[in-house]
């Protein structure tokens, strides 16, 4: 994921920018770029690739050290990974900038930019807030700001220059993170806090819509208005490897909560108008009409992605949908061929399995589609159709992250598909995009409020031997994912059955204080499951309920209820998968487990 740094102080600023990107690394990045002040000018250079590309860069052209200056790396998001579109950018004569997350409008300002004559060099969406800030500069950087941020939407942080402004950086957020640290004379910015740790550990937490003006020997916060804001300075008390962890005890547990901020940046580049635009990656509504039937493949956590896109496309283009697990798929001789879509999904991108099911649905004549989140891997190379996920590194083994946005790419794809196959009209259509775009702060809401109370159940199952996770439709999808997330790290053997199926055998299993976790967030399907549960607590189970706050649960019904707020019901995945991650985390905490390197798992499982 992109990261922002920024300095200003007596020392050799370009060593500094370098210095502190590179302890932005983990983060993932295909491209890295500083811009720097001297002598009144603004001067920037940028590479493709690994850090030393710039640093190659930088000697061979006898870079300037600068006195003050911003850099950034750059995980591909809108445009391809390459010197032209990575940051810093220029917006015209006065403005330089650095930008992390994602301006969600920035194809309509692009167009009313252009219609003012302003040309574009790149194709990201950071070149198009450079050049509005620009185009509204008028001497007075927080009028020029206020102005440009009631214009654009999204989740962003911005590290500016302004060329008659030397040697100050200003700063901005809404949404996307961003520290300023403070050293004597000294002044920084960064995306997080192990940036600078190595300068610094005081810092400044900016909050949303608040301007920071960094200078030498001084650092001020305002409002967009202008306003002077008095804000507590922080010490960091992390060392490195707490640092990378952005303070968290686990990457598990940062992965958990950066998930808002991925769905942000998988979906809103892929939303134009208001409709679901898939275009970039060759899925045009023309070449969407014609599919017969769809198969999607993947392992694992992948798979269970796959289950919800299952449900979602089925129910909305009423396209039959066949769930593969690869390594069964590529040798059961399967009926795949021309006219049907295979669908690999993958974060990895190089799983054995997955990739040789790509190879052979291509050989049998299908199209594939790959949904991956690593840039660059096989499975993206060898996709007719790309749809990368931009969930950046996931690195705790459970994925939850790369998850998310696997189930927010399957909706994305049912909402453009069956509005091809005109199975929804486009006011449904919009209408659906918009609930997927509100996702990311119902996401985080959720992540909070469950936090505590998923604390609790955790405490409840860890001396459990055994449990069962139940659910009906969408519902028995993401409780697959549950089951899987509870057993890999807390080592507490669990299986998921659809709710309707136990009573063909697995209620036998149920004994006195037997654990079931039952997920209920769909009205049609809520009372069925609700007999379900009352099934297995006549027989002595031990019942958590995760449903949507809407339902009425009697008193009986269940031994703790975890409430997730109602929303459009098939996107309620995205909402009831949040507690149960958090179950499966603090368990495996609470058993004293390596949560993030789980016993015999690795991250990616590149042989069959
Ligand atoms: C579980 C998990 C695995 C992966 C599976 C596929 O938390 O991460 O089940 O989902 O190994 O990996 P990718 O997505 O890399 O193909």
């Amino acid at each position: 994921m992109c990261g922002i740094v920024g300095y200003v102080g007596k020392n050799d600023c370009s060593e500094v920018l370098v210095s502190a990107l590179s302890r932005l690394e983990y983060r993932g990045y295909d491209s890295a770029g500083i811009a720097v002040f001297e002598n009144g000018n603004i001067n920037v250079i940028k590479a493709e690739g690994r850090l030393k590309n710039l640093e190659n860069k930088m000697e061979n052209e006898n870079f300037p050290k600068g006195s003050a200056g911003i850099g950034h790396t750059r995980w591909a998001t809108h445009g391809k990974p390459s010197d032209i579109n990575s940051h810093p950018h220029i917006g015209g004569e006065y403005v330089t900038l650095v930008h992390n997350g994602i301006i969600e409008n920035y194809r309509e300002l692009k167009e009313k930019l252009e219609a003012q004559g302003r040309e574009f060099y790149s194709e990201t969406d950071t070149e198009v807030v450079a050049k509005l800030l620009d185009f509204n500069y008028e001497g007075d950087p927080i009028k020029a700001i206020e102005k440009t941020l009631a214009e654009v939407t999204g989740s962003f942080a911005l590290g500016i220059l302004f060329k008659d402004i030397p040697n100050v950086i200003y700063a901005v957020r809404r949404g996307s993170p961003l520290i300023v640290g403070v050293k004597d004379e000294e002044g920084f910015i960064a995306s997080d806090v192990p940036a600078i740790i190595k300068y610094t550990k005081d810092y400044y937490l900016l909050e949303h819509d608040e301007i920071a003006k960094i200078a030498e020997g001084s650092i001020t916060f305002t409002d967009l208005k202008g306003n002077p804001i008095d804000k507590e300075l922080k010490t960091a008390d992390w060392d490195m490897d707490a640092a990378e962890k952005g303070g968290y005890e686990h990457y598990m547990l940062k992965e958990i909560n950066e998930q808002p901020d991925a769905v942000r940046k998988t979906v809103a580049p892929r939303v134009f108008h208001g409709m679901p635009s898939l275009e970039e990656c060759s899925i045009t509504l023309e070449n969407l009409k014609d599919i017969k039937q769809v198969f999607i493949v993947a392992c694992g956590t992948a798979m269970h992605a796959g289950m919800v896109g299952k449900y979602a496309i089925e129910k909305l283009a009423r396209v039959p949908v066949n769930v593969d697990i690869a390594s069964e798929f590529r040798y059961r001789s399967p009926l795949v061929g021309e006219g049907d879509l295979v669908i690999i999904i993958s974060q990895s991108g190089e799983t054995a399995d997955s990739l040789e099911a790509l190879r052979v649905s291509k050989a049998l004549g299908a199209k594939v589609m790959g949904v991956v989140n690593a840039k660059g891997s096989s499975i993206a190379r060898e996709s007719d159709m790309l749809v990368y996920t931009h969930a950046g590194p996931e690195i705790a083994v459970a994925s939850t992250k790369a998850y998310m946005v696997q189930i927010a790419v399957m909706y994305m794809l049912s909402f453009e598909l069956a509005f091809a196959k005109g199975r929804i009209d486009e006011g449904e259509c919009k209408r659906l995009t918009a609930e997927l775009m509100a996702m990311p702060e119902r996401i985080a809401e959720i992540i909070k409020s469950t936090d505590e109370i998923s604390h609790e159940a955790a405490k409840c199952l860890i001396d459990a031997e055994s449990l069962l996770y139940i659910g009906r439709g969408f519902d028995y999808a993401l409780s697959m994912e549950g089951s899987l997330k509870l057993k890999e790290i807390s080592y507490i053997h669990s299986e998921c059955y659809a709710a309707g199926e136990l009573k063909h055998g697995t209620i036998s299993l149920i004994t006195d204080g037997m654990p079931v976790i039952a997920v209920a967030t769909q009205s049609d399907l809520f009372d069925k499951t609700i007999s379900n549960i009352k099934e297995v607590k006549a027989r002595g189970a031990k019942v958590l309920l995760i449903c949507g706050d809407g339902f009425e649960v009697g008193e009986d019904v269940a031994d703790m209820v975890i409430r997730v707020p109602m929303y459009e019901e098939m996107l309620m995945p995205m909402a009831a998968i949040v507690p149960l991650q958090l179950v499966a985390y603090y368990s495996s905490v609470l058993r004293g487990n390596d949560v993030d390197k789980p016993r015999n798992l690795a991250k990616s499982v590149t042989v069959e």
